[in-house]
């Protein structure tokens, strides 16, 4: 009898806990024997009614550049006073914009923190104040963006929110120096990494093309699908019947299909500036006269970066590091491409002809 009591308040209490989220110990007239069942059961330190946890955020998004700090604001409290210091654990993880699986960032108890991977070293909670669980990220990389979830739980709450982090950049399309349509997937993904830049997501697209761009060719994204940005549409881009947008391949074959690539670059440490000793230069030259200066001839990703975020500016075209011809205008005029602003390319010319080159100077060159 005494047997088949218990096991009516374990299942009582079981299902207690389970729905602990949305039943307060003010509204469930059966608590009491719960609470009682408990205590006298020894569970000492476990206040399953007592305590209703909130985690939330006070944004949604956090945007930051590459080479620079973000803070992921996060903060939990309880819905009644707490009258001691509780112990939470806290933990953050991320699931990265081109898909995987959540992987560890962070976690911590009190004031002891430990932090994973290539997050090691750069990442740490703010701790400002009660409840403040922001994580600080320094020295942000192109590739960190994603979603991250923050995570605190105390005995057996367990609540979380949150938050993207995105990367303000510039998306640039970039084609094989064979031409139009020459790169799979991981071919893609190995160009931009070589031009110091990363696949674009499909946010950075779409939010480049708010901002405008407008091309024609497709291009991988990192999700492994194959797009292209139009904001004027013609017959040769799905037509003039089609509303602007991003016009979407779907997802292709990764080692079969052939395209171009949309690459994302964000703000650089360091400069790029055009040289031009007496006379113009072969390619071969171009990459010694960087050397000389103490630099390198600049990638693809770094003319764009410095033309985006610094400001470069300069009506002369220059060798870049994948032996291509580009000059990069904000304030367009005469002679000087097209009357939008950008970056202006004459593709890959013949190793021998001469122009002048783009040198790229890190700040601690
Ligand atoms: C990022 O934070 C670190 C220390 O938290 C600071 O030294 C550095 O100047 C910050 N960098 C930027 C770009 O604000
Ligand atoms: C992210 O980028 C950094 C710097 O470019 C690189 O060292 C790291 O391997 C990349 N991580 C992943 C998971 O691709
Ligand atoms: C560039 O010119 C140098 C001579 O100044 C020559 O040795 C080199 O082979 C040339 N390189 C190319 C790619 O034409």
């Amino acid at each position: 009898m005494m047997i088949c009591f218990l096991q009516t308040l374990l299942l009582l209490g079981a299902q207690l806990v389970l729905s602990g989220t949305s039943l307060t110990a003010h509204t469930v007239p059966n608590n009491f024997f719960y609470h009682n069942f408990l205590s006298g059961n020894g569970n000492k330190g476990i206040h399953f009614s007592d305590v209703k946890l909130h985690v939330d955020s006070a944004q949604s998004s956090v945007f930051a550049v590459r080479g620079g700090n973000a803070t992921l604001p996060c903060r939990f409290w309880y819905e009644s006073e707490v009258s001691s210091p509780r112990e939470v654990r806290i933990k953050w993880s991320w699931l990265p914009t081109a898909g995987g699986h959540w992987t560890d960032v962070l976690v911590a108890i009190d004031s002891h923190s430990r932090s994973f991977g290539e997050f090691r070293g750069r990442v740490q909670l703010r701790q400002d104040f009660p409840g403040d669980a922001a994580l600080l990220m320094t020295e942000l990389q192109l590739n960190d963006t994603g979603r991250y979830r923050c995570e605190v739980v105390d005995g057996l709450e367990d609540k979380s929110t949150v938050i993207h982090l995105e990367l303000r950049g510039v998306v640039f399309p970039y084609q094989h120096p064979h031409g139009r349509y020459h790169l799979s997937f991981l071919g893609a993904q190995q160009v931009c990494e070589e031009q110091d830049s990363s696949l674009a997501t499909f946010t950075q697209l779409f939010q480049s093309w708010k901002e405008g761009l407008n091309w024609c060719n497709a291009g991988w994204l990192s999700d492994g699908t194959v797009q292209y940005p139009i904001t004027r549409p013609r017959v040769p881009c799905g037509g003039h019947g089609l509303a602007p947008g991003v016009r979407s391949y779907g997802r292709r074959h990764l080692h079969l299909h052939r395209y171009d690539v949309f690459c994302f670059s964000s703000s650089l440490r360091g400069r790029v500036y055009y040289l031009q000793p007496s006379h113009k230069m072969n390619l071969t030259e171009a990459q010694q006269v960087c050397q000389e200066s103490g630099a390198q001839i600049a990638k693809v990703g770094q003319l764009y970066a410095a033309w985006k975020f610094k400001g470069l500016d300069h009506c002369e075209a220059g060798w870049l590091a994948d032996g291509s011809v580009r000059y990069a205008i904000i304030r367009p005029r005469k002679n000087c491409g097209p009357p939008e602003p950008g970056v202006r390319s004459f593709g890959f010319p013949p190793p021998q002809h001469k122009h002048g080159v783009y040198c790229y100077k890190s700040d601690d060159e």
